[in-house]
């Protein structure tokens, strides 16, 4: 449903994208992981027409995103770091009509839209509550039900989790792989090795380039390399790559205790 070719993304005059070639399939669940500073947030705002290559083409569903990025921000929404920067109503079921209002979709359409994205979310007995009152995990909800109500096919989440607690992670990362399942196209920008591992492919940038692209499972067989290019490998990942070594852990075992 994405394709990416050949894209590169200069800020002033410093490239932060490098000749990015990307396809993402319909209901893929993809992640991307890289040190600070590698590209990820660029990715991930040339992939619904935030920014616009200055290089190269972004296509979805075969829509250049240069043509027509209204059309592109019906298909591809973002959900970023900070749940606060996001909610804009003073009610939820309020916030959540939000991006439909602006689409022209008629209010009796809305109505229904609100009520099955809260509900998808978990959120629906929140509708009436103002989104200040929230905890963070629930913010973020309200705010994946926003986008939810655009109908959107694909939702990229920019480090979505990061300012969470771990019981507001968890609640998110479970909605992410709930909406997975329902069909929706997921890309996954994160820090966090154990998220990264439900993916079910893993993109590593690092300086405006991919430089490895696999299965969770290849892509953390190999602790040495992430830390070489700076990523933080958690101290569950560097066991099992002991315990690998010893051959007293498989690879497989690995992947099923980081997704716990
Ligand atoms: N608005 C901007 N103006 C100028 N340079 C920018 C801007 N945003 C990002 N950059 C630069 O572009 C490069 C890529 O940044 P980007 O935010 O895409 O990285 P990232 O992988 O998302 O990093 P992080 O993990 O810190 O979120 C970095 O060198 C960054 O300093
Ligand atoms: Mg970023």
């Amino acid at each position: 449903m994405i394709e990416v070719k050949n894209v590169s993304y200069r800020y002033d005059d410093r490239a932060a994208l490098d000749g990015i070639d990307l396809t993402i399939d319909d209901g893929e669940f993809v992640a991307i992981i890289g040190a600070n500073g590698s590209g990820k947030s660029t990715l991930a705002k040339n992939l619904n027409g935030l920014l616009l290559p200055t290089e190269g083409r972004v296509l979805v569903d075969g829509i250049d995103t240069r043509d027509d990025v209204w059309s592109v921000r019906a298909r591809v929404g973002m959900v970023f770091q900070n749940p606060d920067n996001q909610i804009v109503g003073a009610v939820v079921e309020d916030d959540v009509a939000f991006g439909p209002e602006n689409l022209g979709v008629e209010p009796l359409e809305i109505r229904r839209r609100v009520d099955e994205a809260l509900s998808t979310v978990g959120m629906l007995e929140y509708r009436g509550a103002a989104p200040h009152k929230l905890s963070g995990g629930q913010k973020q909800r309200v705010a994946i039900a926003g986008v939810l109500a655009m109908r959107t096919k694909c939702i990229v989440f920019d480090e979505a989790t990061a300012m969470l607690d771990p019981r507001g992670r968890s609640e998110v990362l479970s909605t992410i792989e709930d909406l997975h399942r329902r069909g929706l196209t997921i890309v996954m920008i994160t820090h966090h090795m154990d998220e990264a591992a439900r993916a079910s492919r893993v993109i590593v940038m690092d300086g405006g380039r991919i430089v490895k692209l696999g299965s969770a499972r290849e892509i953390f067989s190999d602790v040495r390399w992430l830390k070489k290019i700076g990523l933080e490998v958690p101290a569950a990942a560097e066991l099992g790559a002991r315990l690998r070594l010893k051959n007293i852990l498989s690879a497989d075992d690995l992947i099923a205790r980081l997704k716990r």
